[in-house]
């Protein structure tokens, strides 16, 4: 079962063949994924050959097979984890029953709801990265950046499959959609915020992947929880996927810092400005990309108050992350959890009812998560003797979404009138001068082993290759 076979025109290992109706509704979305592909996927890289791993099975032992291959050829395919024949329901009113493998009727609209959202945010990443390849720092990063186009392709095939599989016309209706959004589109963009803004440089890209592929992070281990069975199988193998995208992010900036605190030591200095003519970036701009980009993703997990999170907790559609490791009760029925408002412009905590914080919940789990890597980041510079911490900004800090939207707060957690907003909003998060400072750096390095001056080589290369080795051949 865990074994893909990829003798069929789309590898799986769900025995895709035995059902034929399914087979050849698949096989019919197929060409309009390529041409999704081709028409919005990396821009100049058809001929490109390049250094993938694909998945050869879901078992944590052979996972991958590595080799050189044209990104429109790659095996896009659906793999499960393997299924347990006594898997329970563990949390929510259902708690204790059979995990379903169909779609029970009186959930389809919210599990439909769940997996649309889901589905739509892989191939807007795509979209949104779709122009870096054109500035990569090296071949390196270019290849990391290729394995994560398609693999965030995959995981729409991934959605795209339990779209076709258990919904009927609509779902097919729902997968098509999900080619015709555009991330930025004015008359149809994708569904969520994050997932519409831009990521124009190599520095948005690594805190995008740190910080926004962090999010997939935790709403893929909240839906593995499900009580839809498919739905859970299918999103642990993403997981698997999305820790090397997170990787990605996180090397980049310890990379990018790594440059910065060089150039700062051999010129004795931490004057930006001084930093910046020496072709590096400095501090100060890689704190304001990482406020907006911390900020911009935490307004992904929604309200802080929502009768839809409880919702979908109660009925077994999503649980909260690592919910089988948790000591309680799994229903949280009568149970509270703080959440912030403004009350006479002062920022202060009150009681909510749990079933309905669990977006809130979801959140905060994320925010420690990302803490550390952060911390992980103040390493470089503590070993380089730098004085300077990057932080994050306090959770209310330009939020859009929920009852901290729109409020004037520093990153340090003052609420501030719009006088010292409008004044000091240019040290808070990245101006036009920072994007076209940082755009100026966006060169392209392309031999192999050689490695743009804003950012430090690797530690090691992929695949136990070199660093300087043909991650990709171009055509
Ligand atoms: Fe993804
Ligand atoms: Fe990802």
């Amino acid at each position: 079962m865990s074994t893909i076979n990829y003798s069929e025109k789309i590898p799986n290992n769900v025995n895709l063949g035995e059902d034929r109706t399914l087979q050849r509704a698949l096989e019919g979305w197929q060409p309009n994924f390529i041409n999704w592909w081709d028409s919005v996927g990396p821009e100049g890289s058809i001929n490109h050959d390049v250094y993938l791993r694909t998945a050869i099975s879901v078992d944590p032992q052979g996972w991958a097979q590595f080799g050189h291959v044209k990104m429109r050829d790659y095996r896009w395919g659906i793999f499960l984890n393997p299924g347990d024949a006594e898997r329970k329901v563990h949390f929510g009113d259902n708690k204790g029953e059979k995990v379903w493998q169909d779609v029970p009727g009186e959930y389809r609209a919210n599990l439909r709801r769940i997996i649309v959202t889901q589905g739509d945010t892989e191939p807007a990443s795509v979209e949104q990265q779709r122009h870096l390849g054109l500035t990569a720092p090296s071949m390196y990063d270019l290849r990391n950046l290729f394995q994560i186009n398609v693999e965030e392709g995959r995981h729409l095939w991934a959605m795209v499959y339990l779209l076709h599989k258990h919904f009927g016309r609509d779902g097919r209706e729902e997968a098509d959609a999900l080619l015709q959004r555009t991330s930025g589109d004015q008359d149809n963009p994708r569904i969520l915020g994050a997932f519409n803004e831009k990521t124009p440089d190599w520095l948005a890209f690594f805190m995008f992947t740190y910080f926004t592929d962090r999010d997939g992070k935790f709403q893929l281990a909240a839906l593995a929880e499900s009580a839809f069975d498919p739905l859970a199988r299918t999103t642990k193998f993403m997981l698997t996927e999305e820790a090397h995208h997170m990787f990605v992010g996180e090397s980049g900036v310890s990379r990018v810092l790594a440059r910065t605190a060089a150039v700062m030591n051999e010129l004795k200095t931490d004057d930006a400005l001084k930093v910046r003519a020496a072709g590096a970036i400095d501090l100060g701009t890689i704190q304001r990309y990482l406020n907006f980009h911390y900020s911009v993703t935490i307004d992904l997990f929604g309200a802080d108050q929502s009768s839809n999170a409880a919702i979908f907790y109660s009925s077994g559609l999503k649980g909260r992350y690592e919910e089988g490791k948790r000591e309680d009760d799994h229903q949280l029925k009568g149970q509270t959890y703080k959440v912030l408002e403004v009350k006479d412009g002062q920022l202060q905590e009150k009681e909510v009812s749990m079933l309905n914080a669990l977006n809130e919940v979801l959140r905060d789990d994320f925010i420690k998560d990302s803490v550390a890597g952060v911390n992980r980041w103040n390493k470089v510079l503590e070993k380089a003797g730098i004085p300077t911490r990057l932080t994050v900004p306090h959770k209310a800090f330009n939020r859009q979404i929920g009852a901290l939207a729109g409020i004037k707060m520093s990153p340090d957690g003052r609420v501030v009138n719009a006088m010292e907003w409008e004044a000091r909003k240019s040290e808070w998060l990245p101006t036009s001068d920072d994007f076209a400072f940082v755009a100026s750096l966006m060169g392209r390095v392309i031999e192999p082993g050689k490695f743009a001056g804003w950012i430090a080589p690797p530690v090691m290369g992929i695949n136990r290759q070199p660093i300087d080795f043909e991650y990709v051949r171009f055509g």
